[in-house]
């Protein structure tokens, strides 16, 4: 029985219980054995919690320890510490840990993933860059010898959310922040999202699997949405453009240099039609022209099954299993609106 521990149950927490929970069966055809939630660590000892969650809630770490020889952590606390020190524990006794963590991997995830290689284990990020977009493992597989010269998108969900909704809806920016905090789209600390860090996190880690080492901090500019004014929106809107929080990296020529900051994108622009909570990136190299990855940026189920894939990815060894579970469950395509002629 493979035995799963869960750090942290907010937004992508739960959401990552109610994934594994409700498509147990594939997971555990496609695992080849059963599995269990063990244990689940949060902090707040007097949060009321009304969840019907069949699996210990602890807030102590030295219980949580204990309460089972975990094959897998999945960490969704956020923050620096104590992840850090929780995500090293795991990774030096050679368990695998998938994040959503992207502060953790942008400014540790060097030391994270050297402690991952030399215990013979996996440190999984996918979910902590575009929520639900699979960007991370596209760059570490499909196109991992693959030259890109520039990287850029629309990184963080909240703040497009933000700017669609005020630009098309002509809402408040107070109004607006209140409802992506309620949608579980901000972070903890939404200053994070507004001033553009959570961007910079995003793009120095594609950075690092675009150009091949972890960037220099210094070497990325980061400016968040927080002095945008009405005039700016409305000046963009008459001139036909859009305003959006661009994240970007190339290389100069010597070195790899970036920013996180507000631009105006004309409407032939791909990313300038991704709209509300949805991420879009852009890949430009000499073999691939331009690649475009587009999707939910944020949010708990998007979120949540960027983690849980992210580790059976890794896991599993042929995705022919996969295939034939999906065609199982008979999911309904995507529909779309198409007019034929
Ligand atoms: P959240 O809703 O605020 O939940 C955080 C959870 O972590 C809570 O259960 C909290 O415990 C627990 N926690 C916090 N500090 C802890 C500590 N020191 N020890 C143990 N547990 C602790 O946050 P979230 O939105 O799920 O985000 C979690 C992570 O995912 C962050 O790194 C975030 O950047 C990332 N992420 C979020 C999204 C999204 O759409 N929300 C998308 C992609 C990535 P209590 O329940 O006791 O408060
Ligand atoms: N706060 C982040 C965002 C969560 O809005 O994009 C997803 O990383």
């Amino acid at each position: 029985m493979l035995q799963i521990g869960l750090i942290g149950y907010g937004t992508v927490g739960s959401g990552v219980y109610e994934r594994l929970t409700t498509t147990k069966e594939a997971v555990q055809q496609l695992l080849g054995q059963e599995f269990e939630i063990k244990a689940i660590l949060v902090k707040d000892r007097q949060k009321k919690r009304t969840e019907n969650v069949e699996t210990v809630v602890t807030t102590e770490w030295q219980e949580f320890c204990e309460l089972a020889q975990y094959d897998v952590i999945f960490e969704a606390i956020g923050g620096i510490e104590p992840a850090f020190s929780y995500t090293t524990h795991w990774l030096e006794k050679g368990i695998p840990v998938i994040t959503a963590n992207k502060k953790l991997v942008a400014e540790k995830g060097a030391e994270l993933e050297k402690a991952a290689e030399v215990n013979g284990t996996y440190y999984g990020y996918e979910a902590a860059v575009a929520g639900g977009v699979p960007i991370i493992n596209a760059l570490k597989g499909n196109l991992a010898t693959t030259p890109i010269s520039r990287v850029s998108g629309i990184l963080n969900g909240t703040t497009n959310y933000m700017l669609t909704e005020m630009i098309e809806n002509h809402r408040s920016f107070a109004d607006v922040l209140f409802e992506a905090k309620e949608l579980g789209y901000a972070e903890a600390d939404p200053t994070d999202d507004l001033e553009g860090f959570d961007a910079w996190y995003k793009i120095r880690i594609l950075s690092r699997l675009c150009f091949g080492e972890w960037p220099t901090v210094e070497a990325y500019l980061r400016q968040g949405i927080s002095e945008i004014e009405d005039w700016h929106v409305e000046v963009g809107e008459k001139i036909g453009f859009k305003l959006k929080l661009i994240g970007e990296a190339w290389y100069d020529g010597e070195k790899v240099v970036g920013a996180v900051r507000p631009a105006f994108l004309s409407q032939n622009e791909p990313l300038a039609n991704v709209r509300g909570v949805t991420n879009g990136i852009s890949l430009e190299g000499s073999t691939i022209n331009q690649l475009l990855f587009i999707g939910p940026g944020a949010g708990k189920e998007a979120t949540a099954n960027s983690m849980v894939e992210d580790y059976l990815f890794h896991q599993r060894t042929t995705i022919l299993s996969s295939i034939a579970l999906r065609k199982e469950k008979g999911e309904e395509p995507f529909s779309h609106a198409l007019l034929f002629i």
